[in-house]
């Protein structure tokens, strides 16, 4: 089934806007769904698509993007929910209460309506949709977090394995209803996200202090997610060292603990 409209969440900026402009390239209708109003705009004028501006970690906002989208574009043929959060641990480490600048109960919430809920939301009010189709395609946006460990951020590190868990979920319960599931689980992509302020030049590589095993451009991860997507590939992984480093994990547990405490020392210096 060809892709016709599309949605991105967090489109606005780093992984996000290079999956909408990606998606425009082969002339998918794209929306751009983010929170942030001025720089969600200035993609979708770009694109020639349309932007909506919610938070969506709000069932509600997500419900009435769905209905609303659909009503004024067309079916939904894919949905990426790529919107995501980190704010690193408090000063205790994994497992403070305090520290920073945000309450880390806080922090925690954020991780789980942003990374989580919205990808249980989005499925919510689009699988119902997709099965009368009979097709339809959700990709959802871990992290390699999600299959190792953030060292310094514990509720990332949990919300995106909870994050993986959902899709391999919906992928198992719905494949045969004709629903595509992908995860992306990508190392560190040059974004905001990463302290990469201006990640407009991120297309040729160069990125300073943040070199950190092998990162990548946005452009780059969006290419992976477009080939993947192409190929219906359930998970998708742009720095294909992580699928190494997940087999270590998987064959030795303690092992894997035991290189993770050591590199965490390394960083710490
Ligand atoms: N950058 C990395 O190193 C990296 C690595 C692995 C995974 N990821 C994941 O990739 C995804 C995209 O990250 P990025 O690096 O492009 O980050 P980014 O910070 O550059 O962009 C994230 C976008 O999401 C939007 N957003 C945040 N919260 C939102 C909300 N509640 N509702 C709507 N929009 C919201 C932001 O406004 C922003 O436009 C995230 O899920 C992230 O966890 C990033």
């Amino acid at each position: 089934m060809p892709i016709k409209n599309a949605v991105v969440t967090g489109g606005a900026r780093g992984i996000g806007r290079a999956i909408c402009r990606r998606l425009s390239r082969e002339g998918i209708s794209v929306v751009v769904v983010d929170i942030d109003e001025s720089a969600a705009n200035m993609v979708a004028g770009e694109i020639n698509g349309k932007a909506y501006v919610l938070d969506v970690g709000d069932e509600s906002a997500l419900a009435g993007l769905v209905h609303d989208v659909e009503k004024d574009t067309g079916p939904i043929d894919l949905f990426i929910s790529n919107a995501g959060v980190g704010y690193g641990d408090g000063e205790e480490g994994a497992a403070s209460k305090d520290g920073g600048l945000h309450a880390i109960d806080d922090r925690w919430e954020a991780c789980w309506r942003v990374n989580v809920m919205a990808h249980v939301y989005a499925a919510r009010y689009l699988v119902p949709r997709m099965i009368a189709r009979g097709h339809g395609y959700l990709v959802n946006v871990a992290s390699a977090a999600g299959l190792l460990s953030q060292i310094g951020d514990a509720a990332y590190s949990a919300t995106k394995h909870a994050a993986v868990a959902f899709a391999e979920s919906l992928a198992i319960t719905h494949g045969e209803q004709g629903i595509d599931v992908s995860v992306v689980c990508p190392q560190a992509v040059a974004t905001r996200m990463i302290g990469i302020e201006d990640d407009s030049e991120s297309m040729d590589g160069g990125f300073g202090g943040n070199d950190v095993d092998g990162i990548l451009s946005a452009e780059e991860v969006a290419e992976c997610i477009f080939d993947g997507i192409r190929e219906k590939r359930f998970l998708i992984l742009p720095h294909s060292q992580v699928a190494t480093y997940v087999q270590r994990k998987a064959s030795d547990h303690d092992r894997w603990i035991s290189g993770m405490q050591r590199f965490r020392k390394r960083l710490s210096g």
